[in-house]
Parts: C-alpha cells; structure tokens; sequence
C-alpha cells in the first residue's frame, strides 16, 4: 500500500501513554512535520509550545478542569509530551492554520509509533484570568488563543480501528 496512505490509516487517537518519554530525535521530526503544515497565506504565526514537565502538565490540567467543572479524572490522558498550538486571535485561519500543524504531528508520531490525541478545551477559556496566567507563564502572547493541543507519549492501548461514514463523499461529473 501507498506508504502515505498506510500511515493515514492506521493513525489512531491513543488515550492512554506510557509515562516513559519519547525521544528528542523523535520530538524534533514531530515538530519539523508540525512546522511544514500549510498556513494561509503561509504566515506561519502560531507557536508550538512543547512542555515535557509532569507537574507542568498537570497544573494547566487543574486550570482546565477547575474552569470547565470537570472531574479529577481530566488530565490530558497524561502524556509525557504535550504541545499547543496557539495562533493570533484576530487571524481568521488561526484554528484552520493549527488544525494542519495538528494532523501532521499526529501522523508523524504514528509513522514513529508515538500515540497522540487531540485536546480540545482550552480554546474558549484563554481569556479567562487563571488560564491566561498560566499561558502567560508558558510564555504563549497575549494575543494568542491556544486552538488545539496534541497529547503524545509510547502508546499504552492500541486503540480499536473505527468505520468510516458512507455517503461523505458527492462526485460531480
Ligand atoms: C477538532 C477535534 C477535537 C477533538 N477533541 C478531543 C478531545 O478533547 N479529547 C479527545 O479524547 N479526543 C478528541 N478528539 C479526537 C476525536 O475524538 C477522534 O479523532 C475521533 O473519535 C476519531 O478517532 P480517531 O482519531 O482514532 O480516528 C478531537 C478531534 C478533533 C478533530
């Protein structure tokens, strides 16, 4: 099979890690897939914030949960590595922009066998005071809303493949 093909495949969302971390190597060429991604108009203004610190980890989880009332059991599946993306307020691609540095470290992680899964729930609270300060302290701009985060670590589960929906795709001849 088409090797590109292979790896969209069998790319799946892993929720749960090992607590051991991955490489640098392996970290950089998931961050040199990330930073090739198209952006509009390539302006390529986001910023890939990587934290590697457990408790780092955990206390924008806190942040998380306290603001979203969620339970303690919110925690990012705890990875080892954690990176936001994050892009100016005002770019109107700044989601779209992310969303394809995202996938491209997703499957980059899978062709290196790293599990990885998007996390979703800081986008509509970076304004709020607790969470802008502990952007701030992760040195992310002001101006920046974090539009997804990508949990990665060695997989602990393989998880199951899932069925695509028919009928999403309309020919027009
Ligand atoms: C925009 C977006 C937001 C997502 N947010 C979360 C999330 O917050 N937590 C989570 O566990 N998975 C999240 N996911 C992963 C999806 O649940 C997952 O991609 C979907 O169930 C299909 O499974 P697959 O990735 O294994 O193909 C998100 C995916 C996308 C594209």
């Amino acid at each position: 099979m088409n090797e590109v093909l292979e790896n969209i495949l069998t790319r799946r969302s892993v929720r749960s890690f090992k607590s051991e971390q991955i490489k640098d190597d392996e970290l950089n060429l998931i961050l040199k897939a990330g930073t090739h991604a198209p952006s509009a108009m390539n302006k390529q203004c986001w910023q890939f914030t990587v934290i590697q610190n457990k408790s780092k980890i955990e206390v924008l989880a806190k942040v998380i949960r306290e603001a979203l009332g969620r339970d303690e059991s919110y925690n990012f599946y705890a990875p080892p590595t954690l990176i936001l993306l994050s892009n100016e307020k005002d770019n109107p691609n700044g989601l779209a922009d992310c969303a394809c540095a995202l996938e491209n470290i997703f499957l980059m992680a899978n062709s290196l066998n790293i599990g990885s899964c998007w996390i979703n729930q800081l986008k509509a609270i970076c304004d709020e005071a607790a969470t802008r300060e502990i952007l701030t302290s992760l040195d992310i701009p002001e101006n920046h809303i974090v539009w997804g985060m990508a949990a990665i670590g060695y997989p602990n589960a393989t998880p199951k493949p899932h069925s695509i929906k028919n009928g999403t795709i309309k020919f027009i001849k």
